[in-house]
């Protein structure tokens, strides 16, 4: 397979990334030919594989079931769900048959699950050191590459970590149904993947590291990837007591073998398909050199008093790991139940914690994004419009009646009804223009990954609770924005999650 020609570079700093800021904010009139849909996974030919233990691990897990544990909680085929047809503009049932799908632990935009994983280990008996991609299917590594790969992936002086794990998108799986939009959902699911990575991973005794600022052209080289068709995203690393102990120089002495694995289906490359994700993306595969870390986005705060809320006792992995099971996106709206006051607390603490990342700052909270939120319906609160800041909710500068404008201003009845629905709709926020400019076109990607990092903890945290959650893209939008005042302050809103007490309904999933 030829490599792709990449578009044309552009020579001013940030303009991809500002370029393409229209196409991430709404997806275009949507392609109706559920036909053509690509798989949403890659299976590879000619290379050895190695089953993973199903079953999740308890106690002390050896090695083969903390991997086979963490994939499988990552992006293994979990949930078989039945799903009624209903109207995409209106909600209304459709006279058509349900249709069946199997669903992943964590939520993907449309179901299209873009991101595949591949892992570089080090030898351990019965399975060789090299470079692997999780087939989801078979529940399985496939060899793509041998050798040990681990401080390529990861470089760090005298530190090899017992796994890399590195992140990819597969551009046209989203974008086949979204187009352009599809983009900004893959990078939210990288965040959303690194959260449910790092809940799962903690909970089996691992110390997690996240790493979002490397260089991606040597780590797709490495991978064997046309950057243009799939490219990584982010990389993990991982240490555990169960992991085979690498002997000095061992790691230094990896045979750098070409891949010789052959997906079965080669990603249709999107460099003249999706020019302005293209773009963007070139623009991102290496940070700018003169890049700045600008400050965190504090929403302005308006007249009324900030409340403080019960100390958040959900933000640790272990407790957020009881969501892993039960999390599934809610399906029929929200019960007219009030959210109690500790569950808003551990929600929203959840979502503002830091995390093991390589930009300043990130172990206490997230550097690019500040979250907002909506409340309708929590017990003790007067509803509202807020920021939450440091355990408090501090209300906006807004009229009593922006909630209403929200609603007024979504489009299609389904989030509208749903936004109505929920107790609380959480909006992560990011100065995008003022991050592209002072960090460059990488700023808008490393915001969204944090956006999804703090959704997926939101939404882990709601389901350990018994409450359930639903991320509605498009209610993140101009309307919402403007009645958040977020503008004023060069805010933009990057995706909401409703949250509250899921109806239950048609909607049948469980967890094999
Ligand atoms: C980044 C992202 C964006 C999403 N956007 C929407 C959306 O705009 N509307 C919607 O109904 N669901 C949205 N979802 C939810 C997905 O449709 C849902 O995760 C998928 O159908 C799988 O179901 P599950 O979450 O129950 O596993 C989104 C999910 C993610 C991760």
């Amino acid at each position: 397979m030829p490599p792709t020609a990449p578009p044309a570079a552009d020579p001013v700093p940030g303009a991809a990334a500002r370029a393409y800021l229209p196409h991430g904010r709404h997806p275009g009139p949507l392609p109706q030919s559920p036909g053509l849909l690509p798989p949403p996974n890659l299976v590879h030919t000619d290379c050895p594989t190695v089953p993973l233990p199903w079953e999740p691990a308890e106690g002390a897990p050896d090695w083969p079931a903390v991997l086979g544990t963490l994939l499988r909680g990552l992006l293994g085929r979990t949930r078989a769900n039945w799903m009624y047809p209903v109207d995409p503009a209106t909600g209304a049932a459709l006279p058509a048959p349900p249709g069946q799908g199997d669903c992943r632990p964590a939520p993907s935009g449309g179901a299209r699950y873009p991101i595949e994983a591949y892992l570089a280990v080090g030898a351990a008996p019965g399975l060789p050191a090299a470079l692997y991609h999780y087939d989801s299917v078979g529940h399985r590594l496939s060899a793509v590459r041998s050798g040990d790969h681990r401080q390529a992936l990861a470089p760090a002086p005298g530190e090899v970590p017992d796994l890399v794990l590195v992140l990819t998108t597969v551009f046209w799986r989203s974008a086949v149904k979204y187009r352009e939009f599809g983009y900004r959902l893959q990078q939210q699911e990288t965040g959303v993947l690194l959260a449910q990575a790092q809940t799962v991973a903690e909970s089996l005794g691992a110390t997690v590291g996240m790493r979002l600022r490397q260089d991606d052209r040597p780590v797709d080289a490495l991978l064997g990837l046309d950057p243009y068709r799939q490219s990584v995203t982010a990389v993990l690393t991982l240490h555990h007591p169960a992991a085979p102990a690498t002997g000095p120089g061992e790691a230094q002495a990896a045979p750098q073998a070409a891949p010789t694995a052959r997906p079965v289906t080669a990603p249709a490359s999107i460099a003249r398909l999706l020019p302005y994700t293209a773009a963007v993306h070139r623009a991102s595969l290496a940070e700018r050199a003169d890049a700045v870390q600008p400050a965190r986005p504090v929403p302005a705060p308006g007249a009324g008093p900030a409340v403080r809320l019960p100390g958040a006792d959900l933000a640790g992995s272990a407790a957020l790991h009881a969501g892993v099971a039960r999390r599934a996106s809610a399906s029929n709206g929200f019960l007219p139940v009030p959210m109690d006051r500790r569950a808003l607390a551990a929600v929203l603490g959840a979502a503002a914690a830091g995390y093991p990342g390589d930009l300043a700052g990130v172990a206490a909270a997230p550097a690019a994004v500040a979250l907002c939120c909506v409340i309708r319906d929590v017990t003790g609160l007067a509803p509202g419009c807020y920021a939450y800041r440091d355990g408090a909710l501090v209300p906006l500068p807004v009229p009593a009646d922006a909630p209403e404008r929200i609603a007024a201003g979504l489009a299609a009845p389904p989030t509208r009804l749903d936004y109505l629905e929920a107790a609380l709709t959480l909006l992560p926020v990011a100065a995008l223009e003022a991050g592209i400019d002072g960090y460059g076109d990488r700023w808008y990607r490393l915001a969204h990954i944090e956006a999804g990092l703090a959704l997926q903890r939101a939404a882990l945290a709601a389901a350990a609770l018994g409450l359930s959650a639903r991320i509605r893209s498009d209610a993140s939008c101009a309307a919402t924005d403007e009645a958040l005042g977020l503008p004023a302050d060069g805010l933009t809103s990057l995706s909401a999650l409703h949250i509250g007490t899921p109806r239950p309904g048609p909607v049948l999933g469980f967890l094999v």
